[in-house]
């Protein structure tokens, strides 16, 4: 593997079931079960290229153009088990040859628009490419970013919580592909393209440790899971909008109970929100629902009929360059795709 290099991208996840806590800060194993749907690569995405070359004296990395550490001990975990399965292949010059990799988001990078886990899954997905490597890629990216090793595999996917401490069984697995649901859609409206203030990983290490509603979580989203998996099979868009809307403000409440508490909703978030049910109460139907990471900035899920409508009704109220639209930019509708790609 001398001197090559591959490029491969992978895209972002929006989560309609959350993952937030860990039982397990070192292998990033989490204190419940999420699912999410995988967006179309040509809107956010990551993109990554690795070199090997025995000319490398060290192992180096670039994310947007700058420099960074490679000591960062995610990298570092995802690094290792890469050559690790490399060496247990036992085919290849298992002498280990440093590697340069170079990663960019064609979006904001940490405003609570799933960089990390594009950013990991395609460093994952590359390096094994590079090495190649195969087998269950999902618990590599696991190792980078928790939320990454949804971004595997296309369609809808669930992250199963695992039962064993040594994370042999935290995977992730698809649970329908993209084109099960052709009709459905995304928006993605940026709020905000500035970086949060607490990160997901410090964010919800605090929740853990000082929410009391938590408890209250833990015991809820194996039923909301269960439901969710139905409702996506079915193709029942009111019941997955519902659930869709309930976990996203039951992980924003279990912020608030945080000690001090975490904010990523601003007026803008909450605006967008009494939209949507004023929307839906006027269609006497649920027909979008929202969905908002560790930031401000909102996923709306909804059927391509309703995109013309939702899109006005967003522009109406959020004209662009207006002081309540912040930084806002308009939503684009984005379909569901497969899996990363070369
Ligand atoms: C709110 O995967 O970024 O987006 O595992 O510490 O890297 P770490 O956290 P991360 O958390 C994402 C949390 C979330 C919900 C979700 O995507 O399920």
């Amino acid at each position: 593997m001398d001197g090559k290099c591959c490029t491969c991208r992978a895209p972002v996840n929006i989560a309609v079931i959350k993952y937030w806590g860990k039982r397990d800060e070192k292998l990033i194993l989490p204190v419940n079960s999420s699912l999410s749907a995988t967006l179309g690569m040509d809107e956010l995405h990551a993109k990554t290229s690795v070199a090997a070359s025995s000319q490398f004296k060290d192992d180096r990395i670039w994310l947007n153009g700058k420099e960074e550490s490679v000591s960062n001990p995610r990298i570092q975990n995802v690094l290792k088990e890469i050559r690790r399965r490399y060496a247990q292949k036992g085919d290849g010059d298992s002498a280990v040859m440093k590697v340069h990799i170079c990663s960019e988001n064609n979006f904001p990078t940490a405003a609570g628009l799933a960089s990390s886990a594009a950013g990991y899954a395609c460093m994952v997905y590359t390096l094994a490419r590079l090495y190649g490597v195969d087998g269950e890629l999902s618990e590599v990216a696991r190792q980078g970013s928790g939320s990454a090793c949804r971004s595997v595999y296309g369609g809808f996917v669930l992250w199963e919580k695992g039962q064993r401490s040594d994370g042999t069984d935290s995977l992730a697995k698809q649970i329908a592909p993209a084109d099960h649901w052709p009709a459905l859609r995304i928006l993605i409206l940026v709020v905000s393209d500035q970086k949060k203030q607490v990160g997901s990983t410090e964010g919800m290490q605090t929740t853990v440790a000082t929410s009391e509603l938590m408890q209250r979580r833990i015991e809820v989203v194996p039923q909301h899971t269960e439901q969710m998996i139905k409702a996506i099979k079915d193709r029942d868009f009111e019941t997955f909008a519902r659930i869709t809307m309930q976990e996203s403000n039951q992980f924003h409440a279990v912020c608030l109970d945080t000690y001090p508490p975490v904010f990523y909703l601003t007026d803008t978030s909450r605006l967008i929100i009494q939209m949507v049910h004023a929307y839906n109460t006027m269609c006497e139907k649920t027909r979008v629902a929202y969905t908002f990471d560790a930031g401000p900035n909102a996923c709306l899920y909804l059927m391509e009929e309703d995109v013309a409508r939702v899109v006005g009704l967003v522009n109406h109220f959020f004209p662009p360059g207006s002081d309540t639209s912040e930084n806002f930019v308009r939503g684009r509708p984005v379909t569901l795709l497969e899996q990363p790609s070369q």
